[in-house]
Parts: C-alpha cells; sequence; structure tokens
C-alpha cells in the first residue's frame, strides 16, 4: 500500500463520512462558537464534493392552459420539484404563458437582466418603460431589465411565450444595475426567411439541425446568443427526419411551435446513448403545438418527425450564461 492510500485508510477509520466534520465531538471546539463562527461548516471532501441535489424533472406544460379562461400568468413552475423556493421552471430561468383575451391587457414585471416574448398566436403590443413593439404570431422580442410593467394589450386572441432569467436574481439576491442590451425584435417574416435561406445551403441536409440561432449585437462577439443570459433557436424539423442525440448543460425550455397533431412528432431522451449512439431506455415527450417541455441538463435527446409536415420547436435556455462561462459543452452523438 502506498504512502498516500495508507493515510485516507486512516482518516477513514476514524470520522463517519457521512456527518459535517465539524459535528464529530473528537474535532469539536471546546470553547462555545461565537456568533460569528456559529453558521460555518465543514465536511470531509468526498462526502459533499457531489451533494444530493434534487434534479430537474422532464415536464411538460400544456397548450390548454393558454387556450381557455380569463387574461392570465401562467407560470410553468418546477419549484417544488427542484425544491427552490421561488418559482422557476430551471434553477436560472422561468416560463410561462401569457394568456391575454380580445382588447384585454395583461402586466407582467420581472427583475431579470434579459425577458423573451415569442408570439404563440394572435396581435397586439406591449409597452415597456422606453419602448412600444408591435406584435403578431410568430414575432419574438426581447427586452432588457426594465423596472415598471411591461403592458401587453391584445387585438386578438393572444398567447405569449414569456421566458426570464429572475430566478437567477433570486438565487444571487441581486437586482440588475443596467440594460445590457436594447429592445430587439425578431419579425416571423426575417426568421422564416433566414430558415428558407439556410436550407438552400450546400451541404444543409447533413446538418444536424435545420435551424437559426437567435442572436444579437451585443453577443456577436462573444457567445452569438439570443442575450448575454438567454439563448434561443428557431428549429425545423423536417417530414420523415430524425435530428441525432446531442447533449449539453444548459436546461432546455422548449416552446412546440407546430407539429401535426396525434403521437408522431416527438423528442426522446435519457442520460445515456446506447451502443449505436442513439438514446437509451428514453422518456418519450410528444410535440403538442403550444405546449412546452424541460429537457434536464446533460440528457442526451434527439427530435423525430415521423409525420408528413415538418415541425418546429422553439427551445429556450441559459446557454449565454454556459457559453460565457465555457461550461455549455454541447456535444452531438455521431453514431455509428
Ligand atoms: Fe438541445
Amino acid at each position: 500500500m502506498s504512502a498516500i492510500q495508507e493515510i485516507i485508510t486512516h482518516h477513514e477509520s476514524e470520522i463517519d463520512l457521512s456527518e459535517p466534520v465539524s459535528k464529530k465531538s473528537k474535532l469539536m471546539p471546546t470553547e462555545p462558537l461565537s456568533k460569528l463562527e456559529e453558521d460555518a461548516r465543514i465536511y470531509e471532501y468526498t462526502s459533499a464534493a457531489n451533494p444530493n441535489m434534487s434534479q430537474i424533472p422532464v415536464m411538460v406544460h400544456p397548450a390548454s392552459l393558454h387556450e381557455t379562461g380569463p387574461t392570465r400568468i401562467i407560470p410553468f413552475d418546477l419549484s417544488r420539484q427542484m425544491e427552490i423556493e421561488y418559482p422557476c421552471s430551471s434553477p436560472n430561468l422561468i416560463a410561462s404563458f401569457l394568456r391575454i383575451c380580445p382588447n384585454e391587457s395583461l402586466n407582467t414585471q420581472a427583475t431579470a437582466t434579459s425577458q423573451a416574448f415569442y408570439i404563440i398566436r394572435g396581435s397586439g403590443r406591449s409597452v415597456s418603460d422606453e419602448d412600444e413593439i408591435e406584435w403578431s404570431e410568430g414575432d419574438l422580442f426581447v427586452i432588457p431589465a426594465c423596472e415598471s410593467q411591461v403592458v401587453h394589450t391584445a387585438s386578438s386572441d393572444s398567447a405569449i411565450y414569456w421566458v426570464n432569467d429572475m430566478p437567477l436574481m433570486q438565487y444571487l439576491g441581486v437586482q440588475p444595475a443596467t440594460k445590457k442590451f436594447q429592445t430587439t425584435l425578431f419579425r416571423k417574416e426575417r426568421l422564416l426567411a433566414e430558415v428558407e435561406r439556410i436550407k438552400h445551403q450546400p451541404g444543409a441536409e447533413h446538418r444536424n439541425r435545420m435551424g437559426i440561432l437567435l442572436g444579437n449585437r451585443i453577443t456577436e462577439e462573444n457567445t452569438k446568443t439570443l442575450t448575454h443570459t438567454l439563448w434561443s433557436l428557431l428549429n425545423m424539423l423536417p417530414a420523415r427526419d430524425a435530428q441525432r442525440p446531442h447533449r449539453h448543460n444548459s436546461v432546455a425550455l422548449d416552446l412546440c411551435v407546430s407539429a401535426e397533431s396525434g403521437d408522431k412528432v416527438y423528442t426522446l431522451m435519457c442520460p445515456e446513448l446506447d451502443e449505436e449512439g442513439w438514446v437509451k431506455n428514453p422518456i418519450k415527450c410528444v410535440w403538442k403545438s403550444g405546449a412546452v417541455f424541460s429537457t434536464p441538463p446533460g440528457w442526451w435527446h434527439s427530435h423525430h418527425n415521423e409525420t408528413d409536415t415538418p415541425a418546429w420547436v422553439l427551445p429556450m435556455q441559459d446557454a449565454g450564461l454556459y457559453t460565457h462561462q465555457r461550461t455549455l459543452d454541447i456535444r452531438f452523438s455521431s453514431g455509428k
């Protein structure tokens, strides 16, 4: 046995690794702890380096929630499953549906550095403290830190997918001090024109994605993401096609923009790949137009379309933050 192994064995025989070291009577100081010391905890390294945290669940926020009922905010709140004390859909983000009946208004407020709004259906306008945005189905806009409420008024029956990083602010215990970008609008026509353009590029059929990443002037020299924290992709899944598995460390909150009804368009997800490079013993998440589903961090996921109609998905993630940290670790299964 080497000298290092002997030292480790010696320690393990004396200390129960399941308890904080500071609770062990042998190691407790004889003097009472001062006020400044009493909150300090000390753990044996291997017992605490990978703490037992609640997992990010696979959950669905169904479209039926925004299709009926009064004008309201409908949060996709997974805080109970994640044992977090404020509403959130992932540790850093909260996604919600906004349902706005015709000729009604709904106010939203978020202490957040970034807020994204994607128009699921309808038309209207949103007024923030600095900007007024006219919108209709398929448009997407982002607004920066904003102290006042944003007032959304619908001219027809409307639903909006709203994602912001307020849970990250709550975790840090901070409020944004600056606006990191300007309000930015992506019109549906421009998004679809870009998808058409990349579809016809040489080699497009061999790509893992038929999609466009949404960027911003303030990130074009670095993360190339929607904002400095948010990331989004408008992804088209062609008819009778499958996109091989990939994984990343950011949690995905995918809005199914459109898919043929039934159960023939879906995502398969799981922590591991099989020998052929496809997901192993996966959970199946069927795409329903206007619904949102979560994908846990690090899980492999593949998208499948067994219908004759192209399907569309719009994931929102905190991957701006991960890309900045160099920790996104996006990987694609090459298969065998
Ligand atoms: Fe993904």
